[in-house]
């Protein structure tokens, strides 16, 4: 399907990302070390998921700390004051209460009162969805800071006695300030946001016997803990990831030659190695830090944006393009004129 046409025309109100940071946990935990406790081994889990390491959180920690620490890290960077800040939306969905939400105290904690404050619940496309909304508020002229965040501990809802999904996952956060320019030709270009509910059993996290789908093979027997059937979502991932993309860049008419940069969702690195020989691009072209960070979810996109800046590998002017999938199913693109 095609997307809108680029927006940008819309409006005479660029957007910068003048800020990143992350929130990562210190703790590590290696394949090796998992493979202690389920039957798994590093060599199966590097070769069909790219992962080798992974941070998790320890006592204290939640993914509403992770992410505090991320805002202030970009605020920092960005060299605006907190007090700026219009709105600040927190992509996850592992906020530690369902009120207030996780974005509400982050606000008060850096120092942002009475900025708006507001948890997106889209799974892995969180910071995507969060990047589309964020950009979109500030070239409606009404806000011109706001923070986007993308913050995980799926550490809480993992079965550790599930192979299939204990080895996948990762906690952190990553942040990003947006803030309005007087250069219109900075800024999202194409935004698009999906969703296809009848997916929904892919990939959920039942609460209790009601939420279960009706034919509940695949159920591993604990609640409050994610279920996945991880063959059926590769195979719509690999598929939607590739269409998602291929819209964003025909909508725009840009070639993926033109992209400086692409970042994905890191979910599996053979989807990502398929996108990236589908669009002919070189490794160094689509940023990949699986093998540190596990799928970190919502985190995950930005965290390698985050890193990329600190590489100092993005510049004024580059075509960057954003992409992420997760459960829902929910899927998002955003393409870039930094
Ligand atoms: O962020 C968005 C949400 N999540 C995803 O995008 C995940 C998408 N799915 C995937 O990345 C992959 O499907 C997985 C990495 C989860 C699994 O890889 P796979 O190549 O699809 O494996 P599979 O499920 O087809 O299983 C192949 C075999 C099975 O054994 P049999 O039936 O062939 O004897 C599994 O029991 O691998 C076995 N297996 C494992 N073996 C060692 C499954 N998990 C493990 C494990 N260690 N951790």
């Amino acid at each position: 399907m095609i997307g809108p046409p680029a927006n940008k025309s819309n409006t005479s109100i660029g957007v910068r990302i003048a800020g990143t940071g992350i929130g990562v946990p210190a703790r590590t935990v290696s394949n090796d070390e998992l493979a202690k406790t389920v039957d798994t081994t590093d060599e199966w889990i590097a070769q069909r998921t790219g992962i080798r390491t992974r941070h998790l959180v320890q006592d204290g920690e939640t993914a509403r700390t992770l992410a505090t620490a991320a805002l202030a890290q970009a605020l920092d960077h960005a060299g605006i004051p907190a007090g700026e800040l219009d709105m600040v939306i927190s992509g996850t969905l592992t906020p530690e209460m369902c009120t207030p939400s996780d974005a509400v105290r982050i606000v008060a904690d850096v120092g942002a009162k009475p900025a708006g404050a507001v948890d997106i619940s889209a799974a892995c496309s969180g910071f995507v969805y969060g990047l589309n909304m964020g950009s979109a508020l500030i070239q409606t002229g009404m806000y011109r800071n706001v923070g986007v965040i993308g913050a995980e501990t799926l550490s809480k809802l993992t079965n550790w006695d599930d192979r299939t999904t204990c080895i996948l996952f990762g906690d952190g956060a990553g942040a990003a300030v947006l803030a309005a320019t007087g250069n219109a030709d900075q800024g999202c270009l194409y935004q698009r946001m999906s969703s296809d509910g009848a997916m929904w059993s892919s990939l959920y996290c039942p609460r209790d016997q009601t939420n279960l789908p009706m034919d509940s093979t695949g159920f591993t027997g604990k609640f409050n803990t994610l279920q996945m059937n991880g063959r059926e979502v590769f195979k719509f991932a690999v598929v939607t990831l590739q269409r998602a993309i291929d819209d964003a860049l025909n909508a725009c008419d840009v070639k993926a030659d033109d992209l400086a940069m692409v970042i994905p969702h890191q979910s599996n690195i053979r989807m990502i190695e398929l996108a990236r020989q589908r669009l002919s691009l070189p490794e160094d072209r689509i940023y990949v830090n699986i093998d540190r960070y596990g799928n970190t979810s919502a985190a995950s996109v930005a965290i390698c944006l985050h890193e990329l800046v600190e590489q100092k590998r993005l510049h004024e002017g580059d075509l960057v393009l954003f992409v992420a999938i997760g459960g829902g199913m929910t899927w998002a693109t955003s393409l870039w004129r930094l």
